[in-house]
């Protein structure tokens, strides 16, 4: 089915071109109820999105759209255990990782809820023994810092979490996050540790990952000039994978490995073992409080009405912009320092997922799929980018998260900065018209020749749209529910553009031609089989890398 055929959407189209230019400071003035009937709660989190350019009608045709494209179907299948994932022929089980013990779910015929109970048995046990100093190093120390060696999905979720729940952190140990293959990361990372109390937990989900293979054997170099025998290795790295034979043929003792499967995906994956790093950090009861927000987040998306459901608001209040008003970008700005690496964890969630191209049939669409996602914390964000949201030519939808109770209660600042989240969402919508520019550049004493040349530049068009999410302390829970929110969110607006939201195809191409460049940039002649800019790159870095050695 062509969804952008359908009765649903050619009827947004229409809708569009009759309201689409209503402005949101008369939908509030016309409608004191407008708050009320736009916003919704789950799972602690609520969603206020009456400042966006929708009215009832809006929302009724969006829900016919996603009821048009099966949504609630999908959702079914993806929580039934399905192979929804076409492509790689795997079902996307993420959602059953955080269902409480003792509930069975299938796969291939098959219950594997044991199997995920024997994980987080070993991971509890793990971070049990490293946590209260049993598990020792090769000296008889016990453990003070944990390294995680991933990238991608493998990294960017638990660097995310750990970085959010820092308030929460067990104490014992501290965690670092090494990804990048710029060398840069592990060295500076490593210049601040002790081989004797250091563990390394390298997490890749195939195993094969250039960048996190490379690091943990720099890694491993570093701990071997120390430590001298191999056998302590044991001692001081462990692995999560669901690859066994790759884990065991780079040295690491399989008692250490943990393992998860291959129907969960990298960027769904931690509330795997990709989560022991989590455990490590937090202790094993703050990581299973962290699935038990998710719980409640998915138990929701699996009951509520369409009408009602948050993760489906959110992903059609998306497809509404990016499709029926172009918008190209979505700005997510989340007022809680400790979420400072939110929006780079939903880069890779929401683009890797819904960045395709052709339909799980394999037709091109003739539609936007996925926005640019992007953001940095209020209120920081506000005095770099937000000129451009307020005054720039185009509309850029953006989410305001803001906890209602700081962790760091300090005077005036949390109430300084959750006005200014309020505010923002505020002047977003309202705008300021040019006669209340020219009434207050008059109050100001304003000369009329300054004041008519001034008043352009004051305007603010407004009816900018924004989603508000409030709950009321960013804690283990809360943080599980709002990153299964976002996840759901994904998987709607995936299934309405009828994508596969769980394949990455387009990460391949890079990765064969730069194993192809590394093996030019290290050899002995000239690049030449290349177009003319790639030669000459490589060349260039072959002439520089001969003088300086
Ligand atoms: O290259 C992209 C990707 O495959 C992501 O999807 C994944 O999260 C990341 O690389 C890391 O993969 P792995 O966990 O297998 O090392």
């Amino acid at each position: 089915m062509d969804i952008s055929k359908s009765t649903a959407w050619v009827s947004l189209q229409k809708h569009k071109e009759e309201t689409g230019s209503r402005i949101m400071r008369q939908l509030f003035e016309d409608d004191s109820e407008r708050c009320t009937r736009f916003s919704s709660e789950a799972a602690g989190i609520m969603l206020d999105y009456s400042k966006n350019r929708i009215t009832v009608r809006t929302m009724e045709l969006l829900v016919e759209l996603a009821r048009t494209a099966g949504v609630e179907e999908k959702r079914e299948r993806m929580f039934g255990g399905d192979p929804i994932n076409v492509t790689e022929k795997r079902a996307v089980l993420h959602a059953a990782l955080r269902t409480p013990p003792g509930r069975p779910f299938i796969i291939d015929g098959l219950d594997a809820s044991s199997e995920v109970a024997a994980v987080l048995e070993q991971m509890k046990s793990f971070a049990g023994k490293v946590l209260s100093g049993s598990w020792t190093g090769f000296t008889g120390k016990a453990v003070t810092d944990v390294v995680n060696i991933g990238i991608g999905g493998s990294d960017l979720g638990p660097y995310m979490v750990t970085e959010a729940l820092r308030p929460f952190a067990h104490g014992a140990i501290d965690v670092h996050f090494v990804s990048n293959i710029d060398g840069t990361h592990i060295s500076e990372t490593l210049k601040k540790l002790d081989p004797e109390t250091t563990l390394f937990i390298v997490a890749s989900k195939t195993f094969t990952t250039q960048e996190t293979l490379t690091n943990a054997l720099s890694a491993r170099a570093w701990f071997l000039d120390y430590a001298g025998e191999e056998r302590h290795i044991a001692r001081h790295f462990a692995a999560v994978s669901t690859n066994r034979k790759k884990v065991v043929e780079f040295g690491i003792d399989e008692s250490n490995m943990f393992r998860f499967w291959d129907w969960v995906g990298g960027r769904y994956s931690l509330w795997s073992s990709i989560g022991l790093s989590i455990a490590l950090f937090l202790g094993f009861d703050r990581f299973s409080e962290l699935l038990g927000g998710a719980h409640a987040m998915d138990a929701h998306f699996r009951q509520a009405p369409l009408e009602e459901n948050l993760p489906v608001i959110m992903a059609l209040l998306g497809v509404w912009y990016n499709n029926f008003f172009n918008t190209a970008s979505h700005a997510v700005i989340p007022y809680d320092q400790y979420l400072h690496r939110f929006p780079a964890y939903l880069q890779q969630l929401d683009m890797e997922s819904n960045g395709k191209r052709v339909t799980c049939g394999g037709e091109t669409v003739g539609y936007a799929t996925g926005p640019v996602i992007w953001g940095e914390p209020g209120t920081n964000s506000q005095h770099a980018f937000f000129q451009l949201l307020h005054q720039g030519p185009g509309v850029i939808p953006a989410d305001f998260i803001v906890p209602l109770k700081s962790q760091n209660p300090l005077g005036e600042h949390h109430d300084m900065l959750v006005a200014n989240c309020f505010a923002q969402t505020e002047a977003l919508m309202k705008g300021k018209t040019a006669e209340e520019a020219r009434q207050e550049l008059v109050s100001a004493g304003c000369d009329p020749e300054t004041l008519a040349m001034l008043v352009p530049h004051k305007v603010f068009p407004g009816n900018r749209p924004t989603n508000t999410l409030v709950f009321d302390e960013l804690n283990p829970f809360t943080l599980g529910a709002l990153i299964a929110l976002y996840e759901h969110k994904v998987f709607v607006q995936g299934a309405i553009w009828q994508i596969n939201s769980f394949d990455q195809w387009g990460v391949e191409l890079g990765k064969q031609l730069a194993k192809a460049i590394l093996s030019e940039l290290q050899g002995d002649v000239d690049a030449a089989g290349h177009d003319s800019s790639t030669n000459a790159l490589i060349n260039r870095y072959r002439q520089s890398r001969q003088k300086l050695s």
